[in-house]
Parts: structure tokens; sequence; C-alpha cells
């Protein structure tokens, strides 16, 4: 039983399929060959039955005033005319002769009127015939009977045709299921492939090739889909390969300079106490610089916000916080705080809805002339605005600056590593808001994000 079991769970698609097709076909067929059977069967012996009534019905005329008696036909081969005998109600009437067909309690009830007419199968000279007992005028019976072993000959015939037809129909059936399942399955078979070729190769640019002006069914859209993840797939490898690259390359700068301030050091009993203390503070902020740059590529690697940490933010108060923060580190920037969000919350996670805002008040406050004013604006609709008054962002920067590691050529001379926007656009994805910058009417940049509230 469980290997039965077994058996069915590891049996390929194709085969349940092809068995599956097979079975209702078959059945099918079957069905209709039974059903065709019984009609020919039927109609046989009905045809025998009328010929017997009416051959009934012929004698019963041919009797109606004479006496009751007793007919012989040509009994000993049945051949037609019919063998037709009356039999009466009281057996005292009885002819002297013997009775060819065969009588019992039933035929003088017939021909009493207790019963009514009824048909028997008979053998009769050593052929099997059908008879017909009947009621025929009062106190007899006249009894019919006509050879059917030609009609059980021509069901037999009828059967043995149907069963050839049936079987030829469920080998047809079999062979049309195994078609079926096969070319049904190709794509299948062709997705199998695809992602045994893929698993072996870890090439993500692999597709499922799909036949020009193929149709579209659940399958096409399946392998569509396929297509589809596989393509996520390889981009997110290629953009994972890319984040590789470009971080070995923009720490290559830093760690050359970390690399250089150190053999300086190695060698600081030749320094001045000046050159000395020059070097031990860049090699300082160097260090800060590529921490900073790796905690940031750790983020940034990261995807999705981790589902334990997410709650309700208030945003409101949260931005409120990251401004006082934002004071804090750039004294020289005054920045503007307008809440109309009433206290309504997000779900998300506080650290790093913080981490998006700090970093684009820190933008504005870096790139604003000192003492210009950061406008931040939460909107009563959950949208946030922070808006400065430096020399904004050019309109060819502006596609490239939430890519990682990109900063325009003015920003150059300030420092950073152009992870900042990245970073902020990536959770605020993950937090689903969009995340834009444009330029300010009047001057300066302008970035707005819009949370929807849950
Ligand atoms: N408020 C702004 N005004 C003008 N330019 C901006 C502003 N914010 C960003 N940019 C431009 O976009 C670039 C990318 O900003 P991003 O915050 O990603 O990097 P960064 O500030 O240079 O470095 P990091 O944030 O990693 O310390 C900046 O280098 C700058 O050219
Ligand atoms: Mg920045």
């Amino acid at each position: 039983m469980r290997a039965h079991a077994r058996w069915r769970r590891r049996r390929p698609l194709r085969t349940r399929l092809a068995l599956a097709c097979t079975a209702a076909v078959a059945l099918v067929v079957l069905g209709v060959c039974a059903a065709a059977y019984t009609i020919i069967r039927y109609e046989l012996v009905h045809q025998l039955d009328l010929n017997l009534t009416q051959q009934a019905t012929l004698v019963r005329q041919q009797n109606r005033t004479e006496p009751p008696q007793v007919l012989h036909g040509e009994c000993a081969y049945l051949a037609a005319p019919p063998c037709t005998q009356i039999v009466p109600a009281d057996p005292a009437a009885d002819p002297a002769a013997p009775y060819v067909l065969p009588i019992n309690r039933a035929t003088r009830e017939v021909a009493a009127g207790e019963r009514r007419a009824f048909y028997t199968k008979i053998t009769v000279g050593g052929r099997q015939a059908r008879m017909l007992t009947t009621y025929a005028g009062p106190g007899k019976a006249v009894q019919v009977a006509l050879r059917s072993d030609t009609v059980d000959q021509g069901v037999r015939q009828a059967g043995e045709l149907m069963a050839a037809v049936a079987a030829t129909g469920v080998l047809l059936a079999a062979g049309l299921g195994y078609a079926v399942a096969r070319t049904g399955l190709a794509p299948v078979a062709r997705l199998t492939a695809t992602a045994k070729r893929i698993a072996a190769t870890r090439d993500a640019s692999l597709r499922i090739e799909l036949p020009p002006g193929h149709r579209e069914d659940e399958l096409t859209s399946l392998a569509e889909s396929f297509n589809t993840m596989l393509g996520e797939l390889e981009q997110s490898v290629a953009a994972q390969r890319r984040l590789v690259a470009d971080a070995s390359h923009e720490l290559r700068t830093p760690l050359t300079a970390l690399r250089t301030n150190a053999e300086l050091l190695a060698r600081a009993d030749r320094l001045t106490d000046s050159q000395r203390e020059r070097a031990t503070a860049g090699l300082q902020r160097q260090l800060r610089e590529v921490t900073g740059m790796v905690n940031d590529l750790i983020e940034l690697a990261r995807d999705e916000e981790p589902l334990p940490l997410v709650e309700q933010v208030p945003l409101g108060a949260l931005v409120e916080h990251c401004v006082g923060a934002a004071r804090g580190h750039w004294p020289t920037a005054t920045f503007a705080f307008v809440d109309l969000a009433d206290g309504r919350t997000i779900p998300g996670v506080p650290a790093r809805l913080a981490r998006l805002v700090s970093n684009l008040l820190d933008n504005a406050a870096k790139f604003s002339p000192p003492g210009a004013p950061v406008e931040v604006m939460l909107a009563a609709d959950l949208e946030l605005t922070v808006r400065d008054h430096g020399p904004g962002i050019a309109p060819e920067d502006l596609p490239y600056v939430f890519d990682r590691f990109y900063r325009a050529s003015a920003a150059r001379a300030l420092p950073g590593s152009g992870l900042g926007l990245a970073m902020a656009r990536q959770i605020a994805k993950a937090h689903g808001a969009a995340l834009t910058a444009e330029a300010a009417p009047g001057g300066g940049a302008l970035f707005r994000m819009r949370f929807e509230a849950r």
C-alpha cells in the first residue's frame, strides 16, 4: 500500500496526465459502445416481439368464432410461418394430440383472463425460440413462437463488434493520451531543463525559449514568469557585482592614503612633532571615513527591513529628533521644521527612518552656504520635504544623484562618499515611499518623499 502511494507520488506528471487522458477517453468509448450494444439488442428483440404480437393477433382473429382448438404450425424446424397453438383455460378441453409448445399454469391463467400476456425463452426442436402467450378470447390463450437464434446471433455479433471497437478505442485513447501529455507538457520540460542548466552553470542570463507566435496559456505564462524572475535575478546579481566592484574601487583611494600615513608614522622618529600630529590626524580621519563607508556599504547591501524591528513610528516626532541632532552637527546652518502630520504614524524601523532623514538634512546643511536656512516640512498627507538655499543640483546631475558613489563635480571638494542618497532611497523604498529630488523654485535643492499612513 505504502509502495503504491510512493509510486503515485514519484510518477512523473507526464505519465499521470497520459493516464488521466486515457482513462477519460476510454471511459467515453466504453460508455458509447455499451450504449450502442444495449440499443441494438433492444431493437432486435423488440422487432421479434412485434412479429410475435402480430402473429398472435392474426391467430386470434381467425379463431374468434370457432370454439377453442389446437393449431399446429410447422414447429419441427420453427421456420416461418410461426408455430402456434391455442390452449383452453380448462385442461379438460385439451385436444388429444400433445402440445408442441410448453404450457404451464401461467398459460391457463392467461386463458382464463387472470394474467397478462408474457414472453418466454424456450427451446423447440433444439432451437432457441421466443414465445408469446396472450389472451385469445373467452377461455382460451394463444401461444406463438418464433425462432430467436438469428436474433441472438445478431446480438452476439453486435456485442463482438462493439467490444472490438471499444478495445481499439482504448488503445487509441492510450496513444492520444501519451501524445497529448507529451506535447502539452513540452514547455514544462523546457522549463525544467533550463532550471537544471541554471542550477548547474549558475548563469542567470539563460532564458526559456518560447516559440515565436506562441499561444497565451497557463504554461507559457508560467514560462514568462520564470523568465521575468530570471531577469530580476540577473539584475540583482549584476547589481551585487557592481556594488562590490564600486566599493573596492572607492575604498582604494582612502586605503592608499591610510597606508601612506601609516608608513609615514612607522618612521615617526624622523618626523617633526607637527608632521607627526598631521599624519596622526589624517590617519584618524581616513579611518573614520573608511569605517563610515564600510558601514554604509553593509547597510546598502541589506535590502529589506528586518520585520521584527518594524513598529508604528510617529513621523513628526522622528523628524523633530533628527532636526535636533542636525542642529548639533551643523552649528552654522539654521533648520526650520513645520509639522502638520498631527502625530500620525507609519509602520517602519525608526533607526533606519532616522538615517534617511539625517542623510537629507546632512546634505542640505553640507551644500548650503553658512547661515542659509534649511526648511523641513511634514505635510498633513505625510509628505516630507527638505529644501535648502544652496547651489542646488544641476539638471545633468539630477538623474544620477541617487546612484551609489555618485557625486556631482561641484561636490567633490566636500567630504562624502556619494552613498548617502543611495541609502536614503533604498530605505524609502523599503518603507513604500518614493524619494525624489528637484530644483527648488528660487534656487536650492528640494527633496520630496510621500509616506502612506497605514
Ligand atoms: N542638498 C543638495 N544640494 C546640492 N547637491 C546635492 C544635495 N544633496 C545631494 N547633492 C548631490 O548629490 C550627490 C550625492 O549625494 P549623497 O548624499 O549620496 O553623497 P554625499 O553627500 O556626497 O556623500 P555621503 O552622503 O555619502 O557622505 C552629492 O555629492 C551632491 O553632488
Ligand atoms: Mg550625503
